[in-house]
């Protein structure tokens, strides 16, 4: 549950963290943390609530997708991109696996924040200049969720505004990725929005994974990102969509696509994409939709 303000862990009685654990939050300063622990990082980044879908991410949750593209495509002269890639943790997963490639992107709409320290605490802002978060000592408060922690905090808020010249920026990588990309020259990162076509150099594969979701987006809205993937790579280019539902007992729906003319043609599957219905519109003109 997104409540608006928590209790940060190790900063209370142990008797009283031991008895509300569940309440309580990682230090959000961990995303400021160059050395910081990837999984704790993950758990720290997941917290900041930037843009509206969540960037909850993990370390190993693609091995299935990951091996279903390799398995079924010559990656070695590829260039791939893996849009809605969150902190990069599962794009870091997928390079070590693959040995052989042209170039990989790290993309996503959220990549960066903007961290200004003021009065004990530090206020993050969006790219929108919205505070979505703010640390201090003991606390971690969203006010963007509620509008009286908006109000108690806006004093602080206000001040930091007024110390936007003083402000770092906080890339959303985890340290992990930022590590690749530092010793990999094949590796690098893009601000990208799904409903865009890519600029630049056409990708081979594009991956979108856990984005792509009817738990975020209407069905209009999810054929138009579609569409904006058709339009971004070349004939013959591949779509993979990877869905990791959290209900119990379903396993990930995996889906390999290819770009022949104005649609998709499926290559191969695993379980239940959850948007395969809508692949197959892609190039059908406007079709009427719920
Ligand atoms: C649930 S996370 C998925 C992370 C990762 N792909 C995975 O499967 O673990 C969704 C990610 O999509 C990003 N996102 C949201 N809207 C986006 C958009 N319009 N274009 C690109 N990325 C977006 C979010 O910032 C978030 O990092």
């Amino acid at each position: 549950m997104r409540a608006p303000v928590r209790p940060i862990r190790g900063r209370w009685p142990r008797p009283l963290e031991a008895r509300l654990g569940r309440a309580f939050r990682v230090d959000p300063l961990t995303i400021l943390d160059d050395d910081a622990d990837p999984s704790t990082f993950r758990e720290a980044m997941s917290s900041t609530y930037v843009g509206d879908t969540i960037k909850i991410t993990g370390s190993g949750r693609h091995a299935g997708a990951d091996d279903l593209l390799i398995g079924a495509l010559d990656l070695r002269q590829a260039a791939i991109v893996d849009v809605g890639a969150s902190d990069g943790s599962t794009s870091v997963d997928l390079v070590e696996r693959l040995g052989e490639f042209r170039s990989f992107t790290i993309a996503d709409l959220y990549l960066t924040l903007r961290a200004v320290d003021v009065l004990g605490h530090t206020a993050f802002f969006d790219g929108q200049g919205r505070c979505t978060l703010v640390a201090g000592r003991r606390l971690a408060a969203w006010p963007g969720l509620s509008r009286p922690v908006a109000l108690l905090y806006s004093p602080l808020i206000s001040a930091a505004r007024r110390r936007q010249a003083r402000a770092r920026e906080v890339l959303l990588l985890n340290p992990s990725a930022r590590r690749l990309i530092a010793s990999d020259p094949r590796v690098g990162y893009a601000v990208h929005d799904v409903f865009t076509p890519w600029t630049g150099q056409r990708p081979d594969v594009i991956k979108v994974a856990n984005l792509l979701r009817r738990l975020y987006f209407s069905d209009q809205d999810l054929l138009r990102a579609l569409r904006a993937l058709h339009s971004s790579l070349p004939e013959g280019g591949h779509l993979l969509l990877v869905d990791n539902p959290r209900r119990k007992n379903t396993p990930p729906g995996v889906g390999l696509y290819r770009r022949e003319g104005d649609h998709f043609t499926e290559v191969a599957r695993s379980g239940h994409p959850e948007i395969a219905d809508l692949v197959t519109l892609v190039g059908t003109g406007e079709p009427s939709l719920n």
